[in-house]
C-alpha cells in the first residue's frame, strides 16, 4: 500500500518587502504541520514562495528605481535564504514570474473564458494597494481607508474583465455548511459565512496595461493583465503538477488530478486573507471544475501594541536577529507555543524569555539531569529495565499531542509536551534517584528510575522534533538514538543499553533567566 499523502502550502509572500515575523510564524506554522505528517510516515508537499506581480510590487520597484523583475529576484532569495535559516522544510518554493506558473494561469483564464465565465465590464470602486483589492464604499468608509491596514485606498474607474463569481455564491455557502471544518476556526467560518449572506458580486480580475504592466497578460486580451490575486491563488495548483499546458496530457488535469497533488489538504494562511482563499478560491475552482483544497486553516496575527506586525507600520520584529541570540530553535519553540492557532498574540521580549526560560528550566534542565545521573550512577549506559514508571503519562500525552495537533490547535499540542517535561521533573524529585544509589539494595529501582527517565526524553524528542528539529535529533543522540523516533513508536522503544551522553546545556540559561532566579538545576 503507497503511503498517505498531505500536501499543505503557505501564503506566498508579496516579494515587495523583507520577510518578518509575522510571515516567519505563518511558514513556521506550516513547517511544524509538514513535520508532524512526515513524522507519521506520510508523504508530503510542504510549498512556500513569492507572490511577484502586481501594482504592489510595480510601486516598490519603481520607488527603489528597480525592475520590477530584479527587485522580486532580490527579494525572492530573501525569502528563501530565511526559511533556510529558521528551518523550514518546504519541498518547493514557487515565484509566480516562473514560466510554468505563467502558463497555467494563461491555460486557466483561457478556459474560463471558452466556457463563457469571463465578461468585460465597467469598473467603478475603491482600490486597496496595500491588499491588492478592491472594497465596498460602505468597508472604506468616510476616510477612505482600507478596514484591514487603515492605508488609504484609490478611487479607480476602469474597463475590467470580470469573473462570474456570483454564480457560485449557492454552492460555496452550501460547501462551508456541509463541511464544518472547511475553514477553521470557527470564528473565520462565520465571519465568511456573514460575508456571504450578502450578495456576492462578480470579481473583476483584469487591470488594464495602460494602469498596470507588471502581471500576466490575459490570453483573450494582450492589454490587460491578471489581476494579481488570480495569478497568486492559482500558484497551488500550479504546483501540484495538475495541470500542465503543452504537457502530453494537454489540459487533462481539469478534469482529471489524479496523478498531481491537487487538491491541496491544506492552506494556511492569516486572517487578513481569508476572503480572498474562502470565497474568490474556490469559486474559481469550481468554474474551472477543479476539486476544492480539504481544509483552511485562518491564523491570527502578531502584533506590536496592539498593532498588527507590519512593514507598511513600521513596527516589524526581525526573526532572523532573535534567531542569532538564541537560536533557530528557541524562535520556533516562541512562535508556534506562544500563539494560540487562530488567535492573535503579542509580540513582547519579556514573553520571549518566559518561553525561553522553559525551554531551558523545565526541557533543557531534564535532559541534563537525566543524563548526568546515567553517566554518574550507572557509567552512561541505560540500565537494563523496563522503564514503565511513567507510561501511563506518556500515553495520555501522545493522546492529547495527536489530538491537538490533528485539530490544528499546535499550542495546545506543545503544551502537553512541556506538561509531560514537568511531570518527569517531578518524577525525578519523587523517586530520589541520588538517594536510592545510596542504598545498594534498592540497585533495581534505581535502574527502573533511570530508564523510566530516558524514556521520556526520547518521548519528549519525538513529539518536539516538528518544532525544535535540531536541538530535539541532539536529546535523541544524546540517548544513544541515531534519530527522534517516530511518534507511533516512541513510547515502546527500547531503551536498555544505549549510551548516554549529557553535553553541554541544551538550551543555555541566558542572563535574564539566571536574574530572574527561576529554576533550579540538578
Ligand atoms: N501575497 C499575499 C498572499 C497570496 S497567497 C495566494 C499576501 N502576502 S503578505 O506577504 O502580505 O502576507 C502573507 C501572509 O503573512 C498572510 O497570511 C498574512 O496574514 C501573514 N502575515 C503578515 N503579517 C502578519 C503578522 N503580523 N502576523 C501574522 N501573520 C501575518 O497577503
Amino acid at each position: 500500500m503507497s503511503a498517505a499523502r498531505f500536501y499543505l502550502t503557505t501564503p506566498i509572500y508579496y516579494a515587495s518587502g523583507e520577510p518578518h515575523l509575522g510571515h516567519a510564524y505563518a511558514t513556521l506554522l506550516t513547517d511544524t504541520i509538514a513535520r508532524y505528517h512526515r513524522q507519521a510516515g506520510e508523504e508530503v508537499l510542504f510549498l512556500t514562495g513569492t507572490d511577484e506581480h502586481g501594482q504592489k510590487i510595480q510601486e516598490e520597484a519603481d520607488q527603489r528605481g528597480m525592475e520590477p523583475q530584479a527587485l522580486c529576484d532580490e527579494m525572492a532569495a530573501r525569502f528563501a535564504s530565511a526559511w533556510s535559516e529558521l528551518g523550514i522544510s518546504h519541498d518547493r518554493f514557487i515565484r509566480t514570474t516562473e514560466a510554468e506558473h505563467v502558463a497555467v494561469v494563461t491555460a486557466v483564464l483561457q478556459r474560463l473564458w471558452d466556457a463563457g465565465q469571463i465578461y468585460e465590464g465597467e469598473y467603478a470602486g475603491w482600490y486597496s494597494v496595500t491588499q491588492e483589492r478592491y472594497f465596498t464604499e460602505k468597508e472604506v468608509g468616510p476616510d477612505r481607508v482600507d478596514p484591514i491596514a487603515g492605508k488609504p485606498v484609490v478611487r479607480i474607474e476602469e474597463t475590467n474583465y470580470f469573473f462570474r463569481m456570483s454564480e457560485y455564491q449557492d454552492r460555496l455557502v452550501r460547501h462551508i455548511e456541509e463541511n464544518p471544518d472547511w475553514i477553521v476556526p470557527e470564528s473565520r467560518r462565520n465571519e465568511i459565512l456573514g460575508f456571504l449572506r450578502k450578495p456576492l458580486e462578480d470579481l473583476s480580475i483584469s487591470r488594464p496595461k495602460s494602469r498596470l504592466r507588471w502581471g500576466i497578460t490575459l490570453p483573450f486580451d494582450p492589454d490587460h493583465v491578471t489581476y494579481v490575486w488570480v495569478d497568486a491563488l492559482l500558484n497551488y495548483v500550479t504546483a501540484s503538477g495538475a495541470i500542465r499546458p503543452g504537457a502530453d496530457s494537454g489540459n487533462r488535469g481539469f478534469e482529471d488530478t489524479s496523478g498531481s497533488w491537487w487538491p491541496a489538504d491544506l492552506h494556511v494562511l492569516g486572517k487578513d486573507i481569508v476572503t480572498t482563499h474562502a470565497v474568490y478560491w474556490p469559486t474559481i475552482l469550481m468554474a474551472c471544475g477543479l476539486p476544492l483544497p480539504k481544509q483552511i486553516l485562518a491564523h491570527g496575527w502578531w502584533v506590536v501594541e496592539d498593532r498588527k506586525m507590519s512593514k507598511s507600520l513600521g513596527n516589524v520584529v526581525d526573526p532572523l536577529a532573535l534567531r542569532a541570540e538564541f537560536g533557530t530553535d528557541a524562535v520556533r519553540w516562541y512562535l508556534m507555543r506562544e500563539m494560540p492557532t487562530g488567535g492573535d498574540a503579542s509580540y513582547t521580549p519579556e514573553r520571549f524569555l518566559a518561553r525561553y526560560d522553559e525551554l531551558a528550566n523545565v526541557l533543557g534542565n531534564l535532559a541534563s539531569r537525566v543524563t548526568s545521573m546515567v553517566a554518574r550512577y550507572r557509567d552512561g549506559v541505560v540500565p537494563n529495565a523496563r522503564g514503565e514508571g511513567l507510561s501511563a503519562q506518556i500515553a495520555e500525552t501522545l493522546v492529547t499531542f495527536r489530538a491537538a495537533m490533528d485539530s490544528l490547535r499546535v499550542h495546545e499540542a506543545l503544551g502537553a509536551a512541556m506538561e509531560l517535561a514537568r511531570t518527569a521533573n517531578g518524577y525525578v524529585e519523587e523517586s530520589e534517584p541520588w538517594a536510592l544509589h545510596k542504598d545498594p539494595e534498592r540497585a533495581d529501582d534505581l535502574d527502573e528510575a533511570l530508564a523510566s527517565m530516558v524514556r521520556v526524553l526520547v518521548v519528549l524528542s519525538a513529539l518536539l522534533v516538528t518544532v525544535m528539529p535540531d536541538k530535539m535529533s541532539d536529546l535523541a543522540g544524546r540517548v544513544g538514538f541515531d534519530a527522534a523516533p517516530q511518534l507511533d513508536e516512541a513510547a515502546a522503544v527500547e531503551v536498555a543499553g544505549r549510551a548516554v551522553r549529557k553535553g553541554a546545556p541544551l538550551f543555555p540559561r541566558i542572563e535574564s533567566s539566571q536574574a530572574a532566579g527561576e529554576g533550579d538545576s540538578e
